[in-house]
């Protein structure tokens, strides 16, 4: 076993909130963007670190890694609150799903790919680049962490790809039936960004500008949020963000674009 696995769990025990589906947005994306990574892996280990007060999005994770990635992915719940380890014991599915105590030292383990959403966004932002370089330094070679947060349903969310070299992307995503306007996408930020959703800062700058092509798109409402959401996002790439993926995803409310970024 790794001397990690021994040392006490780095971190703190934090509200537990949590909803069945709330992560759909970021699983399915994890899916569509980071398929090759976990189907070429020797070991497919993912680990779901911070579940909460039940297991419910972990068991979730794993089912649709393992319907539509691999069926043998390996899903270790780690959650730093031991009470919550035990609530989720009868949740596990060995070896395909099991529940562990662990912080961002991650428990010894050496998965691929991390989620850890609404699990930083209680902590102070000068904690987030060591739990980031410490969550990192314990990936399996090429491995990521994905890092986020969302709202109480999922219907807004953002998150980062990170790997040991600092974050790579940033992704908003919005159920779009029920998007009044991207701005409300501001207070579901990462927790790295969402102090610097101000006049200067690039994040601010994104959000204002994916706010303007939504309005200027509102004739495309006619046509229903979706074609909104795409000629918005067309919009943003025309005028010089490097928007990345296509449009079967921006179509599912979403728009990713590497980070940092400065805007154009
Ligand atoms: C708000 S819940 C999030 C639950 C679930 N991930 C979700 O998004 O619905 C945050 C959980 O993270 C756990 N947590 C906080 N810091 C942690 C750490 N360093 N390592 C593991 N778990 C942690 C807390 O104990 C809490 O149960």
């Amino acid at each position: 076993m790794n001397p990690a696995a021994r040392r006490r769990p780095l971190g703190v025990v934090t509200r537990g909130t949590t909803n069945p589906n709330r992560l759909r947005r970021v699983d399915n994306w994890i899916v569509a963007t980071c398929a090759d990574l976990l189907s070429t892996a020797d070991d497919p280990l993912v680990v779901d670190l911070g579940y909460g007060a039940n297991p419910v999005t972990a068991v979730e994770l794993r089912a649709r890694l393992a319907a539509k990635v691999r069926p043998d992915v390996r899903l270790v719940g780690l959650e730093i609150d031991p009470a919550r380890v035990a609530a989720a014991a009868s949740a596990a599915d060995p070896p395909g799903l099991t529940f562990a105590r662990g912080g961002f030292e991650l428990a010894g383990l050496r998965p691929v790919l991390v989620r850890a959403f609404n699990v930083l966004r209680q902590y102070d932002e000068s904690e987030v680049p060591d739990a980031w370089r410490t969550m990192t330094a314990a990936l399996a070679p090429g491995g990521v962490l994905v890092e986020g947060t969302c709202d109480e349903l999922g219907r807004l969310a953002s998150w980062l790809l990170i790997d040991a070299d600092g974050p790579r992307t940033l992704t908003l995503a919005a159920k779009l039936t029920t998007l009044g306007s991207p701005a409300e996408l501001a207070e579901r930020l990462p927790k790295a960004l969402i102090h610097h959703n101000v006049p200067g800062e690039p994040v601010h700058a994104l959000i204002r500008a994916l706010d303007d092509a939504w309005q200027a798109a509102a004739p495309y409402a006619t046509f229903g949020p979706r074609q909104r959401w795409l000629r918005a996002v067309t919009h943003l790439r025309e005028t010089g963000w490097p928007i990345l993926n296509n449009p079967t995803r921006w179509r599912q409310g979403e728009l990713t674009l590497p980070w940092p970024h400065p805007h154009p």
